[in-house]
């Protein structure tokens, strides 16, 4: 890094990885990349889409290069904890993708390990970055929403069933990373149910509960095994409601001034609900690709010197749920309690 550009490689380039691959390439603060995957196959065809990205089947070739500043992670989650902590031991910044790792005392260590050397770490929680989602960040911080009561999310398609992990390791770090981020703390109470209907021992459907020491609550339902793609979540407040729709092109997130309003006995004699049915509005949403905007945070946090908005602890939190929920489901819906930081 001389140039205010960084030199970066991408590790894992199956599904996910080559969208970092492009989004690196289209990137300001990036001078060269490097694509690692044990399969040749997979590199040949980012090298015939980008003849000037170098490519490798050695990662202890890319940790080892003085030159490469970074290495971005995207391999299955058994191999996060791994390679993470191979490429900070050699001193690179290092962005690992969702879910950060397969236990938290893997993520307490790489933060550790992190911090020790004051080096980046990130963790792929690409939500957090998108603009429906940052723009429900700025309502519910302006108070629009009043109290939140609760938050109900829905993220279930069908397929692609995943051989390693549940189908709560691979949905729900979308739904948890970005709940959290919008309340602005983490549960205190978690449980889950759900079953392994096509391949024994791995959970494909699950629904979530939390609670929050606001009083807020939420639910989260994930599944492989469903007839339509769903990506919806509805956030009700005491003053508002909204409802975000990722499947949508146009009028992601809608706000409803809807509500019911309690009348005092004290003043009318007896109490009276009235329903509340407003305006609906659509706000205007910034148009960018999230993942450019998280690379971009990668990188510049590293140029600056500062903490990413997903940083390690982020994953952690997010790495903390999951277990709890796993614990949950494979205990028939036993609540587990959480001691973590509840303010963040
Ligand atoms: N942020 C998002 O929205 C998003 C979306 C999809 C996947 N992901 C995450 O990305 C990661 C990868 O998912 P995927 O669907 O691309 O998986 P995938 O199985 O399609 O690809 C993983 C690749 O990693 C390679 N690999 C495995 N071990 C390696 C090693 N030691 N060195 C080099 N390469 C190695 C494999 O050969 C494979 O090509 C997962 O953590 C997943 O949760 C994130």
């Amino acid at each position: 890094m001389g140039n205010g550009m960084l030199n970066v490689a991408v590790v894992g380039c199956g599904y996910w990885g080559p969208n970092l691959v492009r989004n690196l390439f289209e990137n300001r603060f990036c001078h060269r990349i490097v694509a690692c995957d044990l399969e040749l196959a997979k590199l040949q065809k980012i090298a015939v889409r980008y003849p000037s990205v170098e490519v490798t089947t050695d990662f202890q070739e890319i940790v080892k290069r003085l030159d490469v500043d970074a290495v971005m992670i995207a391999t299955p989650l058994s191999t996060h904890y791994d390679l993470a902590l191979q490429a900070l031991r050699h001193g690179k910044h290092v962005f690992v993708e969702k879910p950060f790792a397969a236990s938290s005392e893997q993520a307490v260590r790489l933060i550790e390990e992190a911090d020790r050397r004051k080096l980046t770490l990130m963790v792929g929680h690409t939500f957090q970055y998108s603009p429906p989602v940052t723009k429900i960040k700025e309502i519910l911080d302006a108070g629009e929403l009043g109290e939140i009561f609760y938050i109900s999310s829905t993220r279930v398609n069908l397929g692609l069933h995943q051989k390693d992990v549940s189908v709560i390791w691979d949905l729900a770090p979308h739904d948890l990373s970005m709940i959290l981020f919008w309340l602005g703390e983490a549960p205190i109470e978690v449980l889950a149910a759900g079953r392994d209907f096509v391949q024994k021992g791995i959970p494909d459907v699950a629904f979530m509960f939390m609670r929050f020491a606001s009083g807020a609550i939420a639910h989260v339902q994930v599944s492989w095994l469903a007839p339509s793609k769903l990506r919806r979540t509805t956030i009700v407040g005491d003053a508002k409601m909204l409802v975000y729709d990722d499947t949508e092109h146009l009028e992601q997130v809608k706000l409803f001034d809807k509500g019911v309003n309690f009348k005092d006995p004290d003043t009318f004699g007896e109490y009276q609900l009235s329903y509340r049915t407003g305006d609906i509005v659509s706000p205007k949403l910034e148009s960018f690709e999230p993942l450019q905007a998280e690379v971009t945070d990668f990188l510049s946090s590293i140029i600056q010197r500062r903490r990413p908005r997903s940083d390690g602890e982020a994953g952690l939190r997010v790495v903390r749920i999951l277990e709890a929920a796993e614990r949950s489901l494979m205990n028939s819906g036993h609540l587990e309690l959480l001691e973590i930081a509840r303010r963040m």
